[in-house]
């Protein structure tokens, strides 16, 4: 947060924050978590709110106010860089920005937010902000019309004048207020002074026994200020999260806008209902996404890939021209150009597949790298190992890299063929060119151009299986 001193040396227009109400424990969720932190598409529901104010303000002027599991909640969203301060206890909305009275002290203006309110754009947080800055009422409410007003605090309007009088909390609506569908949607502005001149008015006869933010429209309206509403565009925004079922309609819509923007910039999403995309998630053009696939977290998938179905892929990085066949789990995995993989391959964290190689049927893979154009295409484990270019791995080829206390390397260098079945015992080095023989287990490094060959040799006995036979039937 801007501190008073810079603010008076600044000469610029009017210091706007915006603060987010993130302090609630959110009771009706039935949690142990704090409901801030609840995810909708991939993220936190207090991370969409904080990527919506980015592109209206500075960091550096952005206050989250934070209290239930406050230190859960401010690692969660830390690396934004924006400023924390703990309401404790959590006594109502109007006490939280109580709770910001120091922090906001640099300002002239304050947009709050809520935390569990993840749709809210920025175009309307800016529409919100110029309507405040231009009318200049002490107060302005962001209110919408919803066909269902259950549960939200009622905006009661003064005559036709369009200012507004007070706000009413569902439970202490009249019945004649229940029917009114213009409700608060939570967000607010307020010029700073004002606020906090009068925020000690506010009193906790409710039925919640808290400070009601919403009770600041009478407060201020008794104290001769003025207090507007203006209605939001687009009154899906401004939709909360208090249960578990519309933590669940947030996370289908966020998903399935999610879809349409990628359909809109050249990516093809069969049966888009089925699959799970996450918000950050980015694809590039001509790329397919077939049915019951996941992109979570921070993917990125290139063009003209395709990802077949019952993929899940996490956190990583998918070149351009790759294939990926059913059934693939990748978990902070790069892949370059023109490779394929699976199906049924697991690249876990560290996982680093090179241009044009193939990773097949139930391989799995952990810190290793996999040089151009190398195939390990059937049952193998390949963990902690260095794999250069144009290197076949055989079926079954596992990498023993643990020996129950460390872990340990395996560097197979360019050209080199491992028949099947092989066991490479690390730390251990297979030189370029050479060839391993299938079967064999390699405890010692392979010089190049050499074939190493460590296995029983095979004993053949002729005849031998006639006489058992023989002999089985002498005894029944
Ligand atoms: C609030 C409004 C209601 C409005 C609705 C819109 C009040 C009294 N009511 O109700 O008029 O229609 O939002 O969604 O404000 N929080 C704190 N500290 C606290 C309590 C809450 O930081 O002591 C935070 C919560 O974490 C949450 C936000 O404030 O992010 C809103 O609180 P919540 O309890 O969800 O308010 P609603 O009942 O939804
Ligand atoms: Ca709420």
């Amino acid at each position: 947060m801007r501190k008073a001193t810079k603010r008076e040396q600044s000469s610029a227009g009017p210091r706007i924050a915006i603060a987010i109400m993130a302090a609630g424990k959110g009771t009706r969720l039935k949690s142990k978590h704090p409901k801030v932190l609840s995810e909708v598409g991939g993220k936190p529901l207090l991370a969409h709110v904080i990527a919506s104010a980015r592109q209206v303000v500075p960091a550096l002027d952005i206050l989250a106010i934070v209290g239930y599991q406050a230190g859960r909640v401010r690692q969660a969203v830390e690396h934004t860089g924006i400023s924390f301060v703990v309401q404790e206890p959590q006594r109502g909305t109007g006490h939280a920005l109580m709770s910001a009275r120091q922090a906001l002290a640099a300002y002239d203006h304050l947009i709050v937010l809520s935390g569990d309110a993840p749709l809210i754009t920025p175009e309307t947080i800016k529409k919100l902000r110029d309507f405040h800055l231009k009318q200049k009422p002490a107060m302005t409410i962001l209110s919408a019309e919803l066909a269902d007003p259950t549960g939200y605090g009622r905006i009661i309007r003064k005559g036709k004048s369009g200012d507004v009088q007070a706000v009413v909390e569902e439970k202490s609506c009249t019945p004649a207020q229940r029917k009114m569908r213009e409700i608060n949607s939570g967000f607010y502005a307020f010029a700073v002074k004002p606020l906090y001149e009068f925020i000690e008015r506010l009193k906790t006869d409710n039925p919640h026994a808290e400070y009601y933010l919403t009770d600041m429209a009478e407060v201020l309206r008794k104290a001769k200020q003025k207090v507007m509403a203006i209605r939001a565009h687009n009154p899906s925004e401004i939709l909360g999260s208090n249960t578990r079922a519309e933590l669940v309609d947030l996370d289908r819509k966020i998903r399935s806008d999610k879809c349409m923007q990628l359909l809109s910039t050249g990516v093809t999403i069969f049966y888009p209902e089925t699959c799970v995309i996450d918000s950050d998630v980015e694809i590039g053009a001509d790329t397919i996404i077939e049915p019951f696939v996941q992109l979570l977290g921070r993917t990125r998938i290139g063009s003209d890939c395709r990802i077949r179905s019952y993929s899940v892929i996490q956190n990583s990085e998918i070149g351009e021209g790759v294939l990926v066949r059913p059934g693939c789990i990748l978990d902070e995995a790069r892949v370059a150009n023109g490779a394929a993989l699976g199906p049924y391959s697991h690249l876990r964290p560290g996982s680093d597949i090179g241009e044009g190689a193939h990773v097949g049927n139930f391989v799995e893979t952990k810190k290793a790298r996999i040089g151009k154009g190398s195939k390990a295409n059937h049952l193998t484990y390949l963990g902690d190992a260095e794999i250069g270019e144009g290197v076949n791995v055989g079926a079954g080829t596992i990498t023993c890299n643990y020996d129950g206390v460390n872990k340990f390397k395996t560097v197979i260098e360019d050209g080199v063929f491992v028949g099947s079945d092989a066991t490479l015992v690390a730390p251990v080095k297979l030189g370029k060119g050479c060839y391993v023989g299938a079967a064999s287990c390699i405890t010692e490094d392979v010089p190049a151009e050499s074939l190493a060959i460590g296995r029983g040799r095979q004993i053949v006995k002729e005849g031998w299986a006639r006489h058992k036979r023989a002999g089985a039937k002498q005894n029944t």
